[in-house]
């Protein structure tokens, strides 16, 4: 790994953050049960408890002797550390105490991934929603979805072991809506191809287009299986737990580990002021929010932030167990129906287990979740794409459940409002051209409205006709 940053660099910085500023610290990280009191070594690959069978996430069991630091040092150490021109810190890893210190720096892979920008919505868009809000739009990314971060993680994590246990063969595999699928391809490829192999399954016909020519692009075996999100999922659980496979989805808690990065940079780009704070997510396979609130729960243990937000998780109606559950008390899987917000299209969330025990533990009276129609969803997007703002169906979706909350009641307008729109508009163009020619299958229940519908006009080759088109004055 290349770094430009001499001991000469960090003699200038504030002696406070100096000893901190390249982080040192490697933790004592296991993987652990979320169910029984099974705590295991990081030096084999496991996705779920090999004594009973429940989800598993990586605990830093030193994690308390992070506490000598006092929360405003970790703050400074932070904004320090981003001035170094060290290439594994200028990711997610600029948090790598918190996010997943037994990594060492020389093997993080870093591609460009974190450090979205926090954009405001403009006034017609607030007047449309009822509330001011930010969007942090993690389309931003290299493989233009949140699901970089994980993958950060998760890869540097495999190439770690490739360096450390001496590995020569590793495949990769992941079930996908599309996103995970593009981000594990991506990420896979910048490996040695000699050692590493990616494979990803994807339901057929229900990913979209450009989302497929991403592993495509990246070099992956891309295997397309009949059915839904969750039959692949179960198709890779069953690998995973019979073969030499690498399982990318998040249910492997190394993901996990990266995607806790966006609740700290939220944390951070709004100055650590969080007591009045709603992050507004949209839920499929419920790894985002996991993550998120994890981070934040981080950041609240070493005194980084006083208080922990409101959670605001979002669903279609059309896949909503998580909603269903938050109201009812009672979780069931279900058979999800078509949805515009696709890549969060699931019946039966894999990290459902984790999102129950942090509301249980710690977010109880700082957890909501609600659906949204389809008809929100797409014009939850259509809506903020014609504001300057570039969200997907599920930044659609979460703007949407963010009006929708306002609306009725369920969270006050003069919130600070962080809605995370996970992935890049461009992805999911195919749903706006549906709108737009009115070609949405029945089951979509979507009808276009003819203000929100926009179409190339043509015309001849001659400003004459340009002219007359738009009725322009002559000078
Ligand atoms: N938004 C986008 C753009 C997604 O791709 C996903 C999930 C979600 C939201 C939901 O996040 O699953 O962590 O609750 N996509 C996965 C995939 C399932 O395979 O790409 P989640």
């Amino acid at each position: 790994m290349t770094t430009f940053c001499t001991e000469a660099d960090v003699s200038a910085f504030p002696a406070h953050v100096r000893p901190y500023l390249i982080p040192e610290y490697t933790g004592n990280c296991v993987y652990e049960c979320i169910a029984c009191a099974y705590t295991g070594s990081l030096d084999r690959f496991l996705y779920t408890c090999p004594e009973c069978g429940s989800l598993l996430k990586i605990t830093d069991l030193s994690f308390d002797e992070l506490k000598k630091i006092p929360g405003p040092v970790w703050r400074d150490i932070f904004d320090y550390r981003s001035l170094l021109r060290i290439e594994a810190l200028q990711g997610i890893f600029l948090f790598k105490e918190l996010l997943f210190p037994a990594i060492p720096l020389q093997d993080v892979i870093y591609l460009g991934e974190g450090h979205t920008a926090l954009v405001r919505a403009n006034e017609q868009l607030s007047r449309h929603v009822g509330a001011d809000f930010f969007i942090k739009n993690d389309g931003f990314n290299p493989s233009a979805s949140f699901k970089d971060r994980g993958m950060a993680s998760a890869v540097s994590f495999i190439n770690h072991a490739i360096r450390s246990r001496g590995l020569t063969e590793v495949l990769g595999i992941c079930a996908s809506t599309g996103d995970t699928s593009a981000a594990a391809a991506l990420y896979l490829s910048y490996l040695d191809s000699s050692v590493v192999k990616s494979v990803v399954l994807l339901p057929k016909g229900r990913v979209t287009p450009q989302q497929l020519s991403q592993p495509l692009g990246s070099g992956a075996t891309v295997l397309e299986i009949p059915g839904v999100f969750d039959d692949c999922m179960r198709i890779v659980e069953q690998l995973a737990e019979n073969y030499q496979v690498c399982l990318l989805n998040s249910k492997n808690p190394t993901r996990i580990m990266g995607q806790k990065s966006y609740a700290y940079e939220v944390a951070r780009q709004l100055g650590y002021e969080t007591a009045n704070l709603t992050v507004v997510v949209p839920v499929g396979n419920a790894g985002n929010i996991t993550a998120i609130m994890e981070g934040f729960l981080d950041m609240q243990r070493l005194g980084i932030i006083e208080t922990l937000p409101h959670i605001l998780a979002v669903q279609s109606r059309h896949a909503n167990p998580v909603a269903l559950w938050r109201s009812s008390g009672e979780y069931n899987p279900m058979t999800v129906s078509p949805s515009v917000a696709q890549a969060a299209m699931i019946g039966d969330p894999v990290s459902f287990p984790k999102v129950r025990a942090l509301v249980t533990s710690d977010f109880d009276d700082r957890f909501t979740c609600i659906d949204v129609e389809e008809q929100e969803i797409i014009e939850g997007m259509l809506q903020a794409n014609r504001c300057g703002s570039v969200v997907c169906t599920q930044g659609g979706e979460a703007i949407a459940g963010l009006r929708k909350a306002v609306a009725n009641g369920i969270v006050a307008p003069d919130r600070t409002f962080v809605v995370d729109s996970t992935s890049h508009q461009l992805k999911f163009s195919n749903f706006q051209q549906m709108y737009f020619d009115n070609s949405f299958p029945a089951d979509y229940e979507i009808k276009p409205r003819s203000e929100l519908v926009n179409a190339p006009v043509q015309l001849d080759a001659s400003a004459g006709a340009v002219a007359d088109y738009l009725n322009l004055k002559k000078k």
